[in-house]
């Protein structure tokens, strides 16, 4: 029997447990999303996340041992960062104090990582790859030359698609959180009516930016015709096609430039239907393409236990000291 790890993600307004056993994969899962929490104040609000988590995971723990009968791991595996800081040290002091009372080892995960890796709990990524990371925090193009060693190739210089996504949606009076609604109203809107800039894909490079982009979707909200009910929606779908399309195309420089021809696509934005479609159309020029599965790609516990697997196998030492961080930077390939 392989050993079981116990995943636990707090890094944001998600609270997730589950349990992974090496050779067999996911035992269980629970998950709670604190949407309703900071609905009233339009985005996460760090204090109040960090609150929940404490209430939420001994509740979590309780639910997840009931439905698998599984009462003790044989490590625990933790979202050490990136993240909102109060809410990591809850996740990490509560995996700290199972492990203790176990005997067992903590493993520090990278969220990032497990956003990238999420798409393994469908079976096994051959590596090398270039990995397009889009969640509400960050916007990444990654080469990843194996489990542990990722190469940065782009990032945003100003706002994440998923924030991008967010702020475009509360413009348009959505509740959030606003990348779903927005996707929501898209569907069925004319993404052809009113023409959005593309952002970045003037220039040469693989960085993002979306700050243009807003401030164009911005004044077309202002002039937003009253009594047209279906200009909201075309304007949904307009923006949200403009941002798809740089990324499909900052997809295809990556691929072109590293010469791979594999590629992931992880984290909430790649919940987007319009994104998953339109990725896929890539696999008529011969890349694969491959997603999480739509109830991992937004934060949950079993992409980090999968993490904490995978770092466990190629032997984390037990003592390594737990450091929380708001930022981390992904781990590079050896020297
Ligand atoms: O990965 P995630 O759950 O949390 C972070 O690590 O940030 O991503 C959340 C982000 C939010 O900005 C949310 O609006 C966006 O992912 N998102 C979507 C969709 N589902 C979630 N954006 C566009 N379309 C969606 N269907
Ligand atoms: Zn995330």
């Amino acid at each position: 029997m392989g050993r079981t790890v116990l995943g636990i993600e707090s890094s944001c307004d998600e609270t997730g447990l589950a349990l992974f056993e090496e050779g067999r994969g996911l035992v269980g899962e629970v998950l709670f999303s604190q949407t309703e929490i900071h609905a009233p104040y339009g985005g996460v609000v760090p204090e109040l996340a960090a609150r929940d988590h404490v209430r939420r995971l001994p509740r979590l723990w309780n639910a997840l041992q009931a439905s698998t009968g599984v009462r003790q791991a044989d490590a625990v595996a933790v979202t050490a960062g990136p993240g909102l800081l109060g809410a990591l040290l809850v996740g990490v002091n509560f995996a700290r104090a199972l492990a203790y009372a176990w005997n067992a080892p903590v493993v520090p995960v990278h969220h990032l990582e497990g956003h990238l890796l999420a798409p393994m709990l469908q079976g096994v990524l051959p590596f090398p790859a270039v990995a397009l990371l889009v969640s509400g925090g960050h916007t990444q193009l990654v080469e990843v030359l194996g489990i542990g060693q990722y190469r940065l190739l782009g990032d945003t210089l100003d706002d994440a698609a998923g924030e991008a996504f967010d702020k475009a949606a509360k413009m348009l009076g959505l509740p959030y959180p606003g990348g779903p609604a927005l996707a929501r109203l898209a569907t069925g809107g004319d993404p052809e009516r009113y023409s959005l800039p593309r952002p970045m894909l003037d220039r040469p490079g693989l960085d993002f930016s979306f700050s243009g982009l807003k401030t164009a979707f911005r004044l077309q909200v202002e002039k937003l015709p009253r009594g047209d009910a279906s200009a909201g929606a075309d304007l949904a779908a307009s923006f949200q096609r403009a941002v798809v399309t740089t990324l499909v195309e900052k997809c295809l420089r990556a691929l072109q430039q590293t010469g791979h021809s594999r590629l992931v696509v992880a984290g909430g934005v790649s919940a987007n239907q319009d994104l998953r479609l339109s990725l896929h159309r890539l696999e008529k020029q011969g890349i694969q393409v491959h997603f999480a599965s739509l109830a991992h790609c937004t934060d949950n516990g079993a992409m980090i236990a999968l993490t904490g697997a995978l770092r466990l196998a190629e032997g984390v030492s037990p003592l390594e000291p737990i450091d929380v961080r708001a930022r981390w930077p992904l781990p590079g390939p050896p020297e």
